[in-house]
């Protein structure tokens, strides 16, 4: 049988690049606001984050989290926060949790600005560099929290030109990504996770093959959800028998009485990232204790 992932096309030649950039920028910044995706946060995120930014503070910002199952979320946020860092639940899409942002910055440069207070340096901005993956919502965050003040800033000493820098307000710039971050390209279960979002392209993975993937996975964590929406359904079978009945239940029979599974498979995923099954996290803390 074929693999879901197998004709994933990733392109990783650019993260040496990323990584340069990223290593001169970072004298300049003071934290870094890494975006993720609320329903996939270990899978949306760069598997070398943690070394590149050295310790930076950092604070993580679960988006489209009006997408994930709440429960899930605040758990993440509680699987962060032991790790010493600030995470919140933001939709960048609304602005929903992005009045917690500044303040998350705050807290977590709490130290830097007591030294910057002794100092008398009251009133210089905190940078904080925006990173992510891309899709998880980077430029959607940048012109929420930016609003109609924004206003860019270019030409900085000893920054690349090109780089780009927004002014928030008197207390906050942002730098967008040096770059392009991707997730762990060689990790079949992550590229899964983030064809299952829309990440990654349907037309380059076996759309059939992903839909039944992505059954297991609900039939497993949500399965209440799956017979809400679809009616009952028999679990006691493999999972192309399941993508058949999903079908079935919605007409989508073709000659002899066989489910049509591609228009299955293709109706499921569309369900999905529409959030018409329910608000659903594929990724709970439990996997990765
Ligand atoms: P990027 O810079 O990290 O690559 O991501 P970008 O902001 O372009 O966002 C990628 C997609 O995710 C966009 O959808 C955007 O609208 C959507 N998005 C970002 N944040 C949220 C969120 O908090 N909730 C929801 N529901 N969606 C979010 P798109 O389909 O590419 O474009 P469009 O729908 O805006 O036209």
């Amino acid at each position: 049988m074929n693999d879901t992932t197998q004709s994933i096309q990733w392109f990783p030649g650019h993260m040496a690049k990323t990584r340069r950039k990223i290593k001169v920028i970072l004298p300049l910044i003071d934290a870094v606001a890494e975006v993720v995706d609320a329903r996939i946060p270990q899978s949306s995120r760069n598997p070398e984050i943690k070394e590149l930014i050295e310790g930076k503070p950092h604070i993580i910002l679960l988006n489209k989290c009006d997408m994930a199952d709440k429960t899930v979320t605040e758990q993440w946020i509680s699987y962060y926060k032991k790790q010493g860092i600030i995470a919140i639940a933001v939709d960048c899409k609304s602005g929903k949790g992005l009045s917690l942002f500044k303040d998350s910055v705050k807290t977590a440069l709490a130290d830097k600005l007591e030294a910057y207070k002794q100092k008398g340096m009251i009133g210089k901005p905190l940078r904080v560099m925006v990173v992510g993956i891309p899709n998880v919502g980077k430029s959607s965050f940048i012109n929420k929290i930016a609003g109609k003040t924004r206003a860019k800033v270019e030409n900085r000493p000893g920054v690349t030109r090109g780089n780009q820098w927004f002014t928030i307000d008197k207390q906050l710039e942002l730098l967008d990504t040096p770059g392009v971050l991707w997730p762990k390209f060689e990790d079949k279960a992550v590229g899964e996770r983030l064809a299952f979002t829309g990440a990654v392209k349907d037309r380059i993975l076996d759309t059939e093959l992903l839909a039944m993937r992505l059954l297991e996975i609900l039939s497993e964590k949500y399965r209440d959800l799956l017979v809400s929406r679809f009616g009952e359904l028999d679990f006691e079978c493999d999972s192309y028998d399941l993508l058949c009945q999903v079908g079935k239940k919605r007409g989508m029979v073709i000659r002899g009485g066989e489910t049509d599974t591609e228009r299955a498979a293709n109706m499921l995923l569309e369900e999905y990232r529409n959030c018409k099954i329910g608000l659903i996290s594929l990724e709970s803390v439990d996997e990765n204790a």
